[in-house]
């Protein structure tokens, strides 16, 4: 095990005939933001009610820092922090009161971890607050500072960015940033492609129940490869003329340009290829292949669903 927080081997769900998680396995390293990435449905939260111990799987095995959950669910759980969907709270209680009730549930949690995971969440101006008066991304971090409370090693967030204004998305992540400095392993779900690139070093895609791919940015991402938009005045010639080099990976057509992937560091080498074709080359732009738009190509590529 050793450096693994979250071991999930071919884990199988199903609610009634509706097979919602197919064989899911991954592994989540210490220190690690792992981003969980899928469409609505996709079976994101089902998976994490079953690491949690909230559902049973049908198959398969999960262990956490070790330890596993079936037959050794004490150990597993008890430095595991979640955050699953919109966090409940008692609005007519302050969060000091509210944190007070689950840190009266737990067994030799001091009282003075209350004020630290509110610090922590950059609540403590608020503390005695009622939490109806809180907004929504207040909520949200007072949500992940009781998931803080038990020394978490590991910490599940469910959509964290979820209905979230700009200035509460940057509050969150710079929260994420920081347990991940303290070197807490996160595992973050999301449909908001954008926020996961910023905040993740590890992916997997899921789709129907499955996982699509799974990885580092950096390899997911490719980065052997380089996209290029080409603007010409000879859009299907030029289309034509990259079909046999070697260097070009794939090259898209689109009403106004061509999309070109192409191996690293050859850029130069394929506008000397256009020139000297003289195909009325206008301008290029290098373009990031960003994992949004890795995304989309995976989940709704029609030969994978
Ligand atoms: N308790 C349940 N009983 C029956 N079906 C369920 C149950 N929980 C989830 N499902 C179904 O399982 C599938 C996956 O749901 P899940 O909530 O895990 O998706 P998700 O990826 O979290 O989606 P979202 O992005 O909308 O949160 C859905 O089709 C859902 O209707
Ligand atoms: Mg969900």
């Amino acid at each position: 095990m050793g450096n693994t927080v979250l071991e999930i081997s071919q884990v199988e769900k199903s609610f009634g005939k509706h097979k919602v998680l197919h064989n899911v396995s991954l592994k989540v390293v210490k220190g690690q933001v792992f981003g969980f990435l899928g469409p609505n449905g996709a079976g994101k939260t089902t998976l994490i009610r079953v690491i949690l111990g909230l559902i049973r799987p049908d198959k398969g095995t999960i262990h956490i820092d070790g330890f596993n959950l079936q037959t050794n669910f004490r150990q597993a759980i008890e430095h595991v922090g979640a955050v699953v969907e919109t966090p409940k709270f008692y609005p007519h209680l302050s969060a000091y009161q509210n944190l007070l009730l689950v840190r009266n549930l737990h067994r030799n949690l001091p009282k003075s971890r209350i004020p630290e995971v509110l610090e922590i969440a950059g609540l403590s101006a608020r503390a005695h607050d009622k939490v109806g008066t809180y907004s929504l991304g207040m909520k949200q971090r007072l949500g992940i500072a009781r998931a803080l409370l038990n020394y978490p090693k590991l910490v599940f967030l469910d959509e964290p960015m979820n209905g979230l204004d700009p200035q509460g998305i940057i509050e969150v992540r710079s929260l994420i940033h920081q347990l991940q400095h303290q070197g807490i392993s996160l595992f973050i779900t999301s449909h908001l492609l954008h926020e996961v690139e910023q905040v993740c070093d590890q992916i997997a895609i899921i789709k129907n129940g499955s996982i699509l791919t799974q990885g580092s940015l950096t390899e997911l991402l490719r980065s052997d490869l380089e996209v290029v938009e080409i603007y010409t005045k000879d859009l299907l010639e030029t289309h034509h003329a990259l079909a046999d080099v070697a260097f070009v990976h794939k090259c898209t057509i689109t009403p106004s340009f061509l999309l070109v992937e192409l191996d690293r560091g050859s850029t130069e080498q394929l506008i000397r290829f256009l020139v000297k074709r003289n195909l009325h080359l206008q301008y290029l732009i290098p373009r990031k292949h960003s994992l949004e738009e890795f995304f989309m190509e995976l989940a709704y590529e029609g030969s994978i669903s």
